[in-house]
């Protein structure tokens, strides 16, 4: 195992001013301006968004039992943790923790004295064990508060079916410590066991082995036999129901929507199939999906064995399943192999997103995966205009920021684009072959940017001296923009949509008289996304009356569509817009919309109007990502 404490230290910054010859300058950024000084320097490895001492006394496994409370918001009960003392003159075990209350911690049966210090404005606050003279384990009871910023608990009223309550946590990045006291670092892996105790006519779901069959009697029992980080400890809980949609995958959802879910994703099997063709096995067994309500802050989420799925994706032509596929993807560049700390979420994300996109390719074929790669590389250029520097670096340094902050397609569609050109350069098949072995490797290891450095050096970069080099691959990876000469996707789909938005908006023809009948919903999101910033109220009505796009049951290309009728101010789709943000709590659906209306006063009413009735429905992360629009 590799030690991520040897105090190495890089000059995080100085690979920004010292392009050497060989390094293109990036073609669309802004000059750098951030200075080099020794007390820049990011210690490779330290993950700065966690208090605790992995380092001397690292936690293996947690035994949680808790009872989940509806009516007061309130999850209690207690976590054991079970940990290895690293360094024999450690003597004290130290967990992050965030509005929790810790009734008492005990040790072989016995109350030992913990300290719980002041917290950190969005570290939380560190709680200090003393360790105990014999054993390996201690226990803590606790309770957490109805504001844990990692849970969500839904009223009746905001679930599909309107009878019954529904909760569900959200741990990455750094939230799992608002609902179980731990070592909240990626760098830290678990195994785990869980009883939770609900109500009896509610189901328990977590990421970990789920029985289909079993009974729902309030009190359910979970197993993760393998260790992972703790933001992928995930539990929810409502009125859920399983569907099986294949041998090894089935979908949990609240009854009205599971038939719609499971005829949607009905694909995964063969994505499943077709991701461990290419990359090796399947090892975390089962691969479920549990559907959440609207509310759920983002797409999708890996949880392990049981991803958490947006409802938002439920379209009713599976043009939207590659959020499926992405999240499937995780369980190899994620869960087998996670990022060491959120500075390399990277090597999470954009893993993640190039397996996409080839698992896209495999299940659905080119066509569909060029045109999401073109519309994932241009929501990547709109990062690159508008990021400062160093927020489009992939290692990023977030030392002193909350990762929720720093949330951008660099890690995703950059990190994908870097390894699209190194497959282009060494061949699909040696590619496929890296990534195998890669997987195979470092499996239920959490590495470094620095880490994959030195094996992608050792294992593929040696092996093709004229095709790659390092400093264009440090390029990628320290420096700012996209590296000149980089992979760019097309699609000859889009070149007909270009076509037909030219010639509408030459004036040439009226809406109604563009052939859109065989458009795929992609086309359509690269019709409305490439649309001139201003449009006269005369095209958006001509738009809207040939295209119903107001009442598009797409909820991407609704998106796009309000995003434009915001910036023109298009008002027969206010009250769908209305509508939209006060359903939908995705983030990535509703941040764009309300960072719009802000830009002025009218708008800025509406947003208000919107986010109010919105607010107890949604999830803290959206109403801490929105609020500051509305203020
Ligand atoms: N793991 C991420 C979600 C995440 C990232 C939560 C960082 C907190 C911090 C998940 O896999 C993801 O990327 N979701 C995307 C999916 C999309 C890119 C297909 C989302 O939710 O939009
Ligand atoms: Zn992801």
């Amino acid at each position: 195992m590799l030690n991520k404490f040897t105090g190495l230290v890089i000059v995080g910054l100085t690979l920004l001013s010292g392009c050497s010859d060989n390094n293109v300058k990036p073609t669309t950024t802004k000059p750098v301006t951030e200075t080099t000084s020794q007390t820049n320097q990011i210690q490779v490895g330290k993950d700065y968004h966690s208090q605790s001492n992995p380092e001397q006394v690292k936690v293996t496994h947690i035994d949680l039992d808790l009872t989940v409370d509806f009516d007061h918001k309130v999850m209690s009960g207690y976590a054991e943790l079970t940990f290895d003392k690293k360094d024999p003159k450690a003597t004290s075990l130290i967990v992050d923790t965030r509005d929790l209350t810790i009734n008492s911690v005990t040790a072989n049966g016995q109350k030992i004295d913990f300290d719980l210090h002041d917290a950190d404005d969005f570290l939380g606050a560190a709680l200090e064990i003393p360790l105990p003279d014999s054993g390996n384990k201690v226990k803590i009871n606790y309770a957490t508060s109805p504001q844990a910023s990692g849970v969500q608990w839904l009223t009746p009223a905001q679930t599909a079916g309107k009878k019954y309550p529904f909760l569900f946590t959200q741990a990455q990045a750094i939230h799992a410590r608002s609902f179980i006291p731990l070592q909240d670092s990626p760098q830290v892996r678990v195994t785990y066991k869980a009883t939770i105790r609900t109500p009896k006519e509610l189901l328990a779901v977590m990421s970990a082995s789920n029985d289909p069959n079993t009974e729902r009697d309030g009190v359910y029992e979970f197993n993760m036999p393998q260790p992972i980080p703790s933001y992928l400890i995930a539990l929810g809980v409502g009125d859920l129901h399983f569907k099986a949609m294949g041998e090894r995958t089935g979908v949990y959802a609240e009854p009205s929507i599971l038939d719609a879910a499971a005829a949607e994703f009905e694909d995964t099997e063969s994505m499943l199939i077709a991701t461990e063709k290419l990359y090796g096995p399947y090892r975390w067994d089962r691969y479920d999906l549990l559907i959440l309500p609207p509310s759920f802050p983002f797409g999708g989420m890996e949880n392990p064995r049981l991803s958490f799925i947006t409802p938002t994706v439920i379209a009713g032509d599976k043009s939207l399943v590659s959020l499926i596929a992405h999240e499937l993807a995780h369980s190899w560049s994620g869960n087998t192999v996670t990022n060491a700390t959120w500075r390399d979420l990277w090597l999470n994300e954009g893993f993640t997103t190039y397996l996409t996109y080839r698992i896209m390719e495999n299940v659905y074929g080119k066509d569909r995966y060029k045109q999401e790669a073109v519309l994932g590389y241009q929501s990547l250029e709109a990062d690159v205009t508008n990021l400062t520097d160093k927020d489009q670096i992939l290692a990023i340094d977030l030392r002193g920021r909350d990762p929720d902050d720093v949330f951008s397609d660099i890690p995703y569609e950059k990190g994908a684009l870097f390894l699209r050109e190194v497959e282009q350069k060494i061949g699909r098949d040696n590619m496929d072959a890296f990534l195998m072995e890669y997987f195979q490797h470092f499996k239920f290891q959490s590495i470094t940017t620095d880490e994959f450095l030195a094996y992608f050096k050792k294992h593929v970069v040696a092996n093709y001296p004229d095709k790659l080099d390092m400093d264009r691959i440090n390029q990628w990876i320290f420096e700012p923009g996209v590296p000149q000469g980089a992979p760019m996707p097309e699609s000859n789909a889009f070149s007909i949509v270009d076509n037909a938005r030219n010639n509408w908006l030459n004036g040439e023809v009226n809406a109604n008289q563009i052939d859109t009948q065989n458009w795929t919903v992609h086309q359509w999101l690269y019709f409305l996304n490439n649309m001139p910033d201003e449009l006269s109220l005369e095209q958006l009505h001509d738009l809207d009356r040939a295209f119903n796009l107001t009442e598009s049951h797409n909820n991407e290309i609704a998106h796009s569509w309000l995003l434009i009728a915001v910036k023109n101010w298009y008002q027969p789709a206010f009250p769908r817009l209305h509508d939209y943000l006060v359903h939908i709590g995705r983030n990535k659906l509703v941040k764009p919309l309300y960072k719009a209306l802000s830009k002025t006063v009218e708008g800025k009413a509406i947003a208000k109007k919107a986010f109010d009735e919105a607010k107890a429905g949604y999830h803290p992360l959206t109403v801490k990502a929105n609020q500051g629009f509305v203020e």
